[in-house]
C-alpha cells in the first residue's frame, strides 16, 4: 500500500452534475446583479466527453435583452473544446481551450465595456483575447442561469444548447481580473482574489436555486 501524505481542507463544495442534455436541468444564482461595465467569471467545468454540438455554461438575460451575456461552447468530436463569449447579442469567436477529456478544467472569462475587450483563460493561462464585443454595459437585475441558454427571460431552454457534465466553484467579479490574478488563483487552487460580487457557497447558505 502506498503511503499517502496529504493536507486536507474539507469544504462542502457543491458540484452541479448535469447528466446528459435536457431542456430542464439548470441552476439559477439567487443574486441581484448591478449594472456592470466590466465583468470576470471563473468556474471549474468537466465536459461530458460523449456530448457534441453547442452547449451553454451560463447565460445571463435581462428583461429588455435576452442574450445579454453568455459563455457558449462548441463540442466537436475529436477536437478540443471551443469556447466563445457572447455579450449583448455580439457573438465572439469560438477558441480552442483544452481537450474534451472528462477532466476538470478551470475557465475564466473577462469583458470590459471599454472597446468591448474580452479575454479567455483556461487552467490559469490566457487562451485568447480580443475586442469588439458589445460596448454597452451589462444590464442589472437579470437572471443568471447555469447549464442552459435562455430564449425568454429566465426560460425557454433548449436541449440542443444545454450543458452536460459538471460545474462547480463559479465566481463573478464586476471588474477585469488580470492574468497574474488568474494564474495565482489557479496555482493556489483558490478563488481568493478580492471582491467577487458572487461567491460559490461553501457554508451551506443558499445562493443557488436548483431545478432538475
Ligand atoms: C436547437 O433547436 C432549435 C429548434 O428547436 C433551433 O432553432 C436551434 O437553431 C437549434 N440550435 C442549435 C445550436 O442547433
Ligand atoms: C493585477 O491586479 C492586482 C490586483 O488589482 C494588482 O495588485 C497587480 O499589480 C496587477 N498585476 C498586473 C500585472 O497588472
Ligand atoms: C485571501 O486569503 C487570505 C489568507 O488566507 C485572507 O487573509 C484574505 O482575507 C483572503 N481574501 C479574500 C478576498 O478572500
Ligand atoms: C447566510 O446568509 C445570511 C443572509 O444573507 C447572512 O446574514 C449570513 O451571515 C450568512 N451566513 C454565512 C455563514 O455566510
Amino acid at each position: 500500500m502506498t503511503h499517502l501524505t496529504s493536507r486536507f481542507i474539507v469544504l462542502f463544495t457543491l458540484i452541479l452534475e448535469f447528466a446528459g442534455r435536457s431542456d430542464r436541468n439548470h441552476a439559477r444564482l439567487l443574486h441581484k446583479f448591478p449594472s456592470m461595465d466590466s465583468v470576470s467569471v471563473c468556474t471549474r467545468v468537466r465536459f461530458d466527453p460523449n456530448c457534441f454540438g453547442i452547449s451553454t455554461i451560463f447565460s445571463y438575460s435581462i428583461q429588455s435583452y435576452i442574450n445579454e451575456f453568455q459563455l457558449r461552447v462548441n463540442l466537436v468530436k475529436g477536437k478540443p473544446v471551443q469556447l466563445a463569449l457572447l455579450v449583448h447579442g455580439v457573438h465572439g469567436p469560438y477558441k480552442e481551450a483544452f481537450d474534451l477529456d472528462d477532466f476538470w478544467h478551470s475557465v475564466c472569462v473577462s469583458w470590459s465595456q471599454s472597446g468591448g475587450r474580452w479575454a479567455l483563460f483556461t487552467d490559469g493561462l490566457v487562451v485568447s483575447r480580443g475586442e469588439g464585443l458589445s460596448s454597452n454595459n451589462i444590464g442589472p437585475g437579470g437572471r443568471f442561469i447555469i447549464g442552459q441558454e435562455q430564449d425568454t427571460f429566465g426560460g425557454s431552454f433548449k436541449k440542443n444548447e444545454s450543458f452536460s457534465g459538471s460545474i462547480t466553484e463559479l465566481y463573478i467579479w464586476d471588474r477585469v481580473l488580470n492574468s497574474s490574478e488568474i494564474y495565482t488563483m489557479e496555482k493556489e487552487c483558490s478563488p481568493n482574489s478580492s471582491g467577487p460580487v458572487f461567491k460559490w457557497s461553501t457554508t451551506g447558505n443558499r445562493s443557488l436555486l436548483l431545478n432538475k
